[in-house]
């Protein structure tokens, strides 16, 4: 009877399939999974690197960091309990990004189930938001979900909120004109039915990547959310981008919508600017809340082709 081998790499399929639906920069899907007996290591994939718009690998880290906690749900979910160790290797060594040991078993909890349900339903929605605010419950809960993964969930106010939508603005204008980022940009485009209509009028809060299709107006207040962690290195990035997988999750619970205003950050990163250690932290992620209509799933790759 054949009945053990292919069980096993069922549940090691779901485990991934599971982790390459979390969301990346530009959809690049940068990692890839080498799994020995009971561990499954993640890797970076730097083929699929952006150099140009992340020349430190931060967005590539903190999208890994982001398949990692799908990963970490998925196995919570089927009864087992990782230990995760980030970074196992000497630093020369960067490849592995983390190992994953789930070898022991723990009943899984009705969060986790609840989490993983939202793997699949989660998506980064660029279409306008509904005027409908998020509850200050809802939000709570989404500061938790960041505290939980050791990194700040901080709700700027309206005048920050403002700000946040300059820097966004100005960035975008910088970027559109810098041709080595436009070609990077253009090498890994989006898929045109995921990058939501162009903004009529001044707010504008959803990134251009150059392929809207239609026009519309956004809601006139977005509200902003800002990812931040204690430190600025790989293993930060690695935390924000769990941190970040698990807020969008908690976010889906609540049916509430997602996109990002990373423009400011990855200029910061193109430019070598320092960004002093500021008392909350070192913003790794630009998040927009609110309640979207469905929008469309971005493409992945299949299994097949993340397995080392
Ligand atoms: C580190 C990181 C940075 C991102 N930056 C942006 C951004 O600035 N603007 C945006 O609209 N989406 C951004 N995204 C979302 C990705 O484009 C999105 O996750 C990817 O296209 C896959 O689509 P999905 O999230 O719907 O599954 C970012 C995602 C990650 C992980």
């Amino acid at each position: 009877m054949i009945i053990t081998a292919p069980t096993v790499a069922l549940a090691v399929r779901r485990l991934l399939t599971a982790a390459g639906q979390a969301p990346s920069v530009l959809n690049t899907q940068p990692w890839r999974f080498r799994v020995r007996d009971e561990v499954v290591e993640l890797l970076a994939d730097w083929d699929r690197w952006l150099p140009v718009s992340d020349p430190r690998g931060r967005s590539l880290h903190v999208s890994c960091g982001a398949a990692l906690y799908n990963l970490r749900i998925a196995a919570r979910a089927s009864g087992r309990r990782p230990v995760v160790r980030l970074l196992p290797d000497a630093p020369e060594a960067s490849e592995v990004l983390a190992r994953v040991d789930l070898s022991a078993c723990e009943p899984a909890t009705a969060e986790a189930r609840r989490l993983y349900g939202m793997i699949p339903r989660r998506r980064t929605n660029r279409a306008p938001f509904d005027a409908r605010l998020v509850p200050p419950g809802v939000l709570a809960d989404l500061r938790t979900a960041a505290a939980v993964e050791r990194a700040r969930l901080l709700l700027p106010n309206r005048r920050g909120a403002d700000d946040l939508l300059d820097y966004a603005a100005i960035a975008e204008e910088q970027l559109a004109a810098d041709r080595a980022y436009l070609d990077e940009l253009a090498s890994w485009s989006l898929p045109g039915y995921v990058e939501g209509p162009r903004a009529i009028g001044e707010i504008d809060p959803v990134r251009d990547f150059g392929h809207r299709i239609g026009e519309a107006r956004f809601e006139p207040r977005p509200q902003l959310a800002v990812l931040t962690t204690a430190g600025d290195e790989p293993l930060d990035w690695l935390r924000a981008g769990q941190a970040l997988e698990r807020v969008l999750l908690v976010a889906t619970a609540h049916g509430v919508s997602a996109s990002f205003l990373n423009q400011p950050l990855d200029l910061r990163d193109m430019r070598r600017h320092a960004d002093p250690r500021h008392r909350r932290g070192h913003p790794q992620m630009i998040i927009r809340l609110g309640y979207g209509p469905s929008v469309p799933r971005a493409p992945r790759r299949p299994v097949s082709e993340i397995l080392a």
